[in-house]
């Protein structure tokens, strides 16, 4: 028998090579709740491509080097995810600032996974900044998309110990296991009702996350 929840239709936005789209592409439809129906990248023959290529998912390259503006790409980005009908848009390595001509037809149903502890961290580069500043702490987080870059509402996170002898890749690998764990869930927990952007707060369970929600604790509760 079908289950209705699987149908619902997911966006993914991407600029690289894709792992983050990999965990929601082998992520089992009844289980996520819907299906990454179509794959947009802002750069030509990136190896996320491929990957949606082979699950049968839909592609679409807009080069943002095309256009004149900003608001040019927007425009046209925008466009085509609305075309797709989504339920759900995920910014999965999707590496542009987005201008409000695309993000507020949206606010309310994209996501965004950020490699640090948001707060923390907005913006690039952020494994080895976490090393320079010394913390021992760094990891990854879901968010809602608004306005503000990198700074929706917070959703899930997962952390990452800093170990003496961490490189900025030893860092990243391990912080991109954990994102590959959080981000198919977010949008697990937003593809089957329990997730939503009510105002300013994301609610979970019709409860509003005045703090991000932590994996292991989240896994230590239900074991
Ligand atoms: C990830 O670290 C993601 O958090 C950041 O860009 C990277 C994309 O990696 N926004 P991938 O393309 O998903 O492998």
């Amino acid at each position: 028998m079908n289950n209705p929840t699987s149908n619902k239709r997911v966006v993914a936005l991407i600029s690289g090579r894709g792992t983050n789209l990999q965990a929601l592409l082998d992520a089992p439809a009844h289980w996520l709740g819907g299906r990454v129906e179509h794959v947009i990248s802002n750069i030509p023959d990136v190896s996320g491509l491929d990957r949606a290529r082979a699950a049968g998912a839909e592609t679409t390259v807009i080069p943002h080097r095309s256009f004149e503006s900003r608001e040019a790409f927007d425009t046209e980005l925008i466009k085509t995810v609305l075309k797709a009908e989504p339920d759900l848009v995920l910014l999965a390595g999707f590496m542009r600032i987005l201008t409000p001509i695309f993000i507020e037809p949206l606010v309310g149903r994209m996501l965004n996974i950020h490699p640090s502890l948001l707060p923390e961290f907005p913006g690039l580069s952020t494994h080895r900044r976490a090393i320079e500043a010394g913390h021992d702490m760094h990891g990854a987080t879901v968010h809602f998309v608004t306005q503000e870059l990198d700074g929706g509402p917070l959703i899930l996170q997962a952390r990452v110990a800093v170990n003496e002898d961490d490189t900025e890749e030893s860092l990243s690998a391990r912080v991109l296991t954990r994102e590959h764990e959080i981000f198919p869930l977010a949008s697990r927990w937003f593809l089957h009702g329990r997730l939503r952007l009510e105002g300013e707060h994301a609610t979970f369970d019709g409860e509003p996350l005045l703090k991000p929600l932590d994996l292991d604790k989240l896994l230590a509760t239900t074991r």
